[in-house]
């Protein structure tokens, strides 16, 4: 047998055999990693000297679990963006530093930074990924723009325009259903919870044409995208399970398996029944038919578009997408209604001034059913409307990872991490009145090794 000699290390010969060499090499490549692992996050951390840092809850865990997702947590970050106007380092756990930016002159450098210097952040979107599958929030380079061009048409008025009916029919459920429960006695609504069912409603009648009632009997397809958002957001708060491996061990993580396989089998089963429904003209004859009537949900534009070769969307792109817009269309956009309700009710001078404008344009009209051109008639209600946008933005911040150095307006620079060197993105959704606090708009970015927060304030 061959002779190792490890006289070098005082061992003496040793029996060569490929086990032993190849747990040399092995030991070799770790110690390696390791050490440039470290070298790599001690400069970063020397080079994030140039930013302000909030005191530590404790060394290990750094800043994690500073801003939570509860009414207290937008209150931390109220006063975090008044202490560091400009912006701030954190480190969440032992080894995540990250720059969150909240001045406007910072922000745009790293938003409109290429997608190259400045991708998207996979740590938090990652979360999503079993369930939103390669959708445009989590895809990226040339997969997302080829999607992003075949998506425009979904958002071309004409389509847009059919859909104020079917918000008008939803909204009309929740009315109804206020008035029933507010005759019987209810003297506490949960804003929220009653708007993002009409949202849900809404959007699964826009993307998929279906009614499941939602608003007034349980739905297990709504019920299964509600707990979703709720597991992924639970998920981000716990480092430990952010390993794929533990979390799929946790009741959660089979929670979560058993709810993406409901709504995939729901999606799965829109898109296959529209497949097999179509006459023998074929599809695209059948859709142009429907646009020509503009009756097109979105599951119809997914199967019209080509891109510019001609080739069509997968089923399972479909599928991404269909999932996606569920996903981001509901908890945004009831975020932003219960605070427009929360805002005009702690104004009632502006809610009396948006109520005679509505009443001023459906005067003479009926049914009072307010259409899209109307739209553009309600000044100040429109006002409104944006100004809690900008009070109360539904997502308080977007991260990004960076891949290089990147040089802000003031010379300060944030630094390219190592690819080994994960920041972490804070995803924090300001979801109703009941549940947060006032608290001015910030946008998150996170960089790898790094991240950055931007707040309108
Ligand atoms: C008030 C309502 C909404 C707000 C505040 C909002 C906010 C945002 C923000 C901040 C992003 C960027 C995230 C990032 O860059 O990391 C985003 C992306 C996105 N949103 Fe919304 N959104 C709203 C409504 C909706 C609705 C109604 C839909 C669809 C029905 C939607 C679909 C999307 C999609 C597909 C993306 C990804 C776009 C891409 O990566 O190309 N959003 N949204």
């Amino acid at each position: 047998m061959p002779q190792l000699s490890l006289s070098w290390l005082g061992l003496g010969p040793v029996a060569a055999s490929p086990w032993l060499l190849l747990l040399l090499v092995g030991a070799s490549w770790l110690l390696a990693h390791v050490l440039a692992w470290t070298y790599t996050f001690y400069d970063i951390v020397h080079r994030l000297r140039c930013f302000p840092q909030p005191p530590k809850r404790n060394w290990f865990w750094g800043h994690l679990g500073l801003v939570t997702p509860t009414e207290q947590g937008m209150r931390v970050v109220t006063q975090l963006v008044a202490n560091y106007p400009q912006g701030f380092v954190t480190r969440v756990g032992p080894v995540m530093p990250l720059v969150t930016l909240c001045h406007p002159d910072m922000v745009p450098t790293v938003l409109c930074a290429s997608a190259a210097i400045a991708p998207k952040d996979m740590v938090f979107y990652r979360f999503l990924k079993p369930w939103l599958g390669d959708g445009l929030p989590l895809s990226g380079g040339d997969k997302w723009s080829r999607h992003r061009r075949m998506l425009t048409p979904a958002f071309h008025f004409n389509i847009l325009k059919s859909y104020v009916r079917i918000f008008n029919d939803s909204v009309n459920i929740m009315h109804a259903k206020w008035k029933r429960l507010a005759s019987e006695g209810s003297a506490h609504l949960d804003m929220f919870e009653h708007i993002s069912l009409m949202t849900l409603d809404s959007l699964q009648k826009c993307v998929f044409s279906f009614d499941s009632n939602c608003q007034e009997k349980p739905s297990e397809y709504i019920a299964a995208i509600l707990e979703l958002s709720a597991l992924v957001t639970k998920r981000h708060q716990q480092i430990i399970l952010h390993m794929d491996f533990l979390y799929h061990l946790t009741t959660d993580g089979r929670r979560f398996r058993r709810a993406c396989r409901l709504v995939h089998d729901f999606t799965d089963s829109v898109i296959q029944e529209r497949r097999r429904t179509l006459p023998d003209q074929g599809l695209d004859d059948l859709l142009k038919a429907k646009a020509k009537v503009k009756t097109l949900d979105f599951i119809d534009v997914l199967l019209l578009a080509k891109d510019e070769d001609g080739k069509e969307l997968s089923d399972e792109d479909i599928r991404a997408e269909a999932d996606t817009f569920m996903f981001a269309g509901h908890d945004t956009t009831a975020s932003g209604l219960a605070w427009v309700l929360y805002n005009l009710a702690r104004h009632p001078e502006h809610q009396e001034r948006c109520r005679q404008e509505v009443r001023e344009l459906l005067r003479d009209r009926e049914p009072k059913e307010i259409e899209w051109d109307d739209l553009a008639q309600l000044p100040f209600l429109t006002m409104c409307i944006k100004e809690s946008l900008r009070l109360h933005p539904p997502v308080t911040m977007v991260s990004r990872c960076c891949t290089q150095d990147i040089v802000l307006p003031d010379g300060r620079v944030i630094p390219k991490g190592a690819l080994n060197v994960k920041g972490k993105s804070i995803l924090g959704r300001k979801r109703g009145p009941k549940h947060q606090g006032e608290v001015t708009s910030g946008l998150y970015s996170l960089l790898s090794g790094a991240q950055v927060r931007t707040a309108g304030i």
